[in-house]
């Protein structure tokens, strides 16, 4: 479902070029929830941003579902992206709209009529477990809100791919758990297939089929979750 085909990606600054990502290949069954963990400045965001070449890498194939992303035209791509959503540490939510806005932006952008909108937000925010806040504004929420929030509106246009990078990070221990449980119910009920950068091995315990540990740029190895205590924390 996700495959990505040797690919790298060089940072080139004034002062030399860096290697963010080198040489990496993997590939993720459609419907499956895959982690990717590895110290700070392994290139973890890197990697994700690729899937939806939010970050183009200079090298290398993606492939999402039957499209190879590395070969669309702006157009395309653009299209394409509607179907992988993304979710963050800090929820990048937008600060002077209403909950219920915030989860319509991506609709409105991709042009889905007013009623289905409203619709589809109450549907949302219902599945998050925050029917009651639509007209709330972020900063009245709570981290755990927020990234329900943040949840819903990456669910609005359907997805077939969450791209999530350190979405409980900011969360404690609690909120964290209640967080992958609504991933893990995206990923049972609509099939969504879910990769997702994390420090914290609980977070790969909880929701992971199989995992990825990074290590200066590479995929040093990939295995099924519950064998990672077999190799020690990354
Ligand atoms: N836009 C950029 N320009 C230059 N270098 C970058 C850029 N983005 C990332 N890098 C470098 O690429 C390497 C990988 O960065 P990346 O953000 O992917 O790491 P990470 O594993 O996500 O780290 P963290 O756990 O701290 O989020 C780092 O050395 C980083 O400094
Ligand atoms: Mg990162």
């Amino acid at each position: 479902m996700i495959s990505l085909e040797h690919v790298s990606k060089t940072y080139r600054m004034p002062e030399g070029q860096l290697e963010g990502v080198r040489d990496v290949s993997l590939h993720i069954p459609k419907g499956t929830i895959h982690g990717i963990i590895g110290v700070s400045g392994a290139g973890k965001s890197t990697l994700l941003r690729m899937v939806n070449l939010l970050e183009r890498p200079d090298q290398g194939k993606v492939f999402v579902g039957e499209q190879e992303m590395t070969a669309l035209s702006a157009r395309q791509l653009r299209e394409s992206r509607r179907s992988i959503s993304m979710i963050f540490q800090q929820y990048n939510l937008v600060l002077n709209r209403t909950v219920s806005r915030n989860i319509s932006m991506a609709m409105e952008l991709a042009g889905v009529p007013k009623p289905e909108r409203l619709a589809r937000i109450e549907e949302c925010l219902r599945f998050v477990g925050l029917e009651d806040k639509a007209q709330q504004y972020p900063s009245r929420l709570s981290g755990g809100q927020k990234q329900r929030v943040a949840i819903a509106r990456a669910l609005a246009n359907g997805p077939k791919v969450l791209l999530c990078d350190e979405p409980t990070s900011a969360l404690d221990p609690q909120t964290t758990a209640d967080i992958l449980e609504v991933l893990h119910h995206i990923n049972r009920s609509y099939g969504v297939t879910i990769l997702i950068v994390t420090h914290d091995m609980s977070v790969v315990k909880k929701i992971c089929s199989r995992v990825s540990v990074m290590e200066q740029g590479q995929i040093v190895r990939t295995v099924a979750a519950d064998e990672l205590e077999a190799i020690g924390n990354a």
